[in-house]
Parts: C-alpha cells; structure tokens; sequence
C-alpha cells in the first residue's frame, strides 16, 4: 500500500548542530505510529518541519505523492495535517467552544457558504466525544491539566483532518483518562484517520500504536512492531540510560 505521508531525508540543523539528520518514515493509512526517543532525539522537530513550522535544510515531506515540503503552516492544515503541541497553545482566556471554533475557523477558507451551522456542529461534535461538552462555556484556563489535553484533541477533532501528529499528547494523563485518551484515538482511527504520536510513557506506547520508530541524536534507530521495538535491549538502553532527562 503506498504511504499517505512520505518523509526522506529530511534534515535540520541548530547552529551547526544537527536536530534531525537525514531521516526517512512513511505513515499509512490507518496505522497509529509512535515517535520513541529520548529528550532532544528530534521528534518535535522532525513535527515541525512536515507541518511547515520548521523549513528542513535538505529532504521531501510529500503527502499522496506530492510535495509539501516547505509549505506555510496553515497550507499544510488545510490539507488536512493536524497537529498538537506539547505546551498545548490553547486561547486560555476564550472557552472551550471558542477554542473548537477558532480551530476549524483557521482552516477553513472564509468564502465558505453556510459553513456557521456546520462549524458550530462540528465543535459540539468534538466537544461530545472529549467529554468536554459539559465544561463548553468554561474558560480554557480553567480547566485541569486531563481537560486541556482533551481540548486540544478536540481542536484537532473538530477540523476533520486526516493525519494527526500529536506531540506528547497522554504525557501527564491519570490512568482513567489515558484509557478515554486511547479509545479516542482508535475512534478516530476506525473513523479513517492516520496517527503519529510522540510519547515517553511506554505503557501508552504498547497499548496504542501499530508501529514504533526510534530515534536518537536526530536518526532513526529502529522501526518496528511494537514488541520487536521494546525488546530490544540497545534502545532500551539508550532510551533508560543516562542522556534521558
Ligand atoms: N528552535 C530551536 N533552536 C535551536 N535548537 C533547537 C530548536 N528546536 C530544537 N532544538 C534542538 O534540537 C534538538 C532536538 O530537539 P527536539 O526536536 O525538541 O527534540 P525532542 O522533541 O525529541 O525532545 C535538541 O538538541 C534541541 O535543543
Ligand atoms: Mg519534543
């Protein structure tokens, strides 16, 4: 099957110092694939430079065969690449449907006709299936840590996009609500949506994903099954070791 998303080569540097390094993945259709690695690997580096927020120095980020890499930010979600962030970037002080909204609204092209009801739909939609409904008219910075996090899988939700990249998104969770974090994310998954998702815990990781690429300095180690990931004693020294933190 060919990939939706296609990454090859694709490398940035720092100052002289290289963030990512020549690296290759292909997400599928479908498949929930997790960024392993430990702090500084790269992963939310190699995010933005596929959603444009980042221009890679060398490499092709192609969706269906054709090229985006270096495209604006908003280009790429509108093409239907969502993403989250690890500092989350909610509008603190609008609510929570606001938030929904202001998500959808970004994306969508502003000649859109009788696109209001639509949105509005799709916001309480969102809303409903993070079980943040209740809390709609509440303020972002009210809300706990769990339901911030649900927020921002709403505002991804909401936008019907098809590839999600979710940057650290159960880091923090409370066990009831990782086990909500995870159906929601194999809802949307049955729903046609393909997944990357940076992760530490590797309890999530197991549970989640389909598929685990390894990284480390700025290259991938090692892609695989998840058991054949997590069984390998190198990677779990490196990730377990001392450059973790
Ligand atoms: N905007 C930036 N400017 C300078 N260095 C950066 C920047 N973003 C990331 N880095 C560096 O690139 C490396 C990879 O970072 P990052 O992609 O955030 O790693 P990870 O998400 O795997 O923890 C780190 O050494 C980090 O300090
Ligand atoms: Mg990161």
């Amino acid at each position: 099957m060919a990939a939706l998303l296609t990454i090859a080569g694709l490398s940035k540097q720092f100052g002289g110092r290289a963030a990512v390094q020549g690296m290759d993945m292909e997400l599928h259709q479908g498949v929930i694939t997790a960024l392993v690695g430990p702090n500084g690997a790269g992963k939310t580096t190699l995010f933005n430079m596929v959603t444009g927020n980042l221009m890679p120095d060398a490499g092709q980020v192609s969706l269906e065969g054709r090229s985006i890499t270096g495209m604006a930010p908003h280009r790429v979600a509108r093409l239907g690449i969502a993403r989250s962030f690890q500092d989350l970037r909610l509008f603190t002080h609008m609510t929570v449907r606001d938030n929904v909204l202001a998500s959808i609204e970004s994306r969508a092209w502003f000649w859109q006709p009788g696109a209001g009801k639509a949105r509005r739909d799709a916001a309480e939609a969102a809303l409903e299936r993070t079980g943040l409904l209740p809390l709609a008219n509440a303020r972002a910075v009210d809300l706990s840590y769990a339901e911030a996090k649900f927020l921002s899988l709403a505002r991804i939700l909401a936008t019907g996009s098809r590839i999600w990249l979710l940057d650290e998104p159960a880091s923090g969770l409370d066990l009831s609500s990782r086990s909500r974090f995870t159906a929601l994310l194999r809802g949307a998954v049955a729903d046609g949506v393909t997944i990357c998702l940076i992760e530490h815990n590797l309890d999530v990781v197991t549970e989640i994903s389909d598929r685990i690429a390894f990284l480390d300095q700025g290259c991938k180690l090692a892609e695989g099954e998840p058991a054949e990931i997590m069984q390998n004693p190198a990677l779990r020294a490196i990730y377990f070791g001392e450059r973790r933190g």
